[in-house]
């Protein structure tokens, strides 16, 4: 089974953008990391970035028949505003990670609501890149332990 990764809204702008929140890293580094880990594990990795919401949904909807079986997500602005996002990984019933690079509840009161943490596995935030990789570690480990 295959894990996914999906990023959202202005995170295409990572390394240039509000770097001491976000970090130098671009998305670029951050996905060849994740291939990297997931090819030594023996799984395939998809990435994609968007920063359209239906783009993102429909892509959560192939992943429904297209053998994924880890998402591990950041929904960017969208954490923040998205029900129709939320109701596609409710839908798919694929289990998934929420992942922010910096720590939204040290931020901005409506950084604090998120639509997606309650449906999550899990939710990693504030620890920069390495999230995404602390996230593809337990999704390595959960996919091990299954057969089909
Ligand atoms: C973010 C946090 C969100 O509040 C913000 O809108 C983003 C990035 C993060 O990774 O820290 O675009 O998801």
């Amino acid at each position: 089974r295959d894990v996914l990764v999906l990023h959202g809204p202005n995170l295409n702008m990572l390394g240039m953008r509000e770097p001491h929140l976000y970090g130098s890293d671009r998305l670029v580094d951050i996905d060849t990391r994740l291939q990297a880990s997931a090819n030594a594990a023996g799984l395939q990795l998809s990435t994609l970035q968007s920063n359209a919401e239906h783009v993102l949904i429909e892509r959560i909807h192939q992943a429904y028949s297209d053998n994924t079986g880890f998402i591990i997500i950041n929904p960017a602005a969208f954490t923040h505003t998205s029900v129709a996002l939320r109701d596609a990984l409710a839908a798919v019933k694929i289990p998934f990670i929420e992942v922010h690079l910096s720590n939204v509840h040290s931020r901005e009161p409506f950084r604090h609501r998120s639509y997606f943490s309650d449906l999550a596995i899990g939710v990693i935030c504030g620890l920069g890149a390495m999230g995404y990789e602390l996230a593809l570690q337990y999704a390595i480990r959960q996919l091990a332990g299954q057969t089909a």
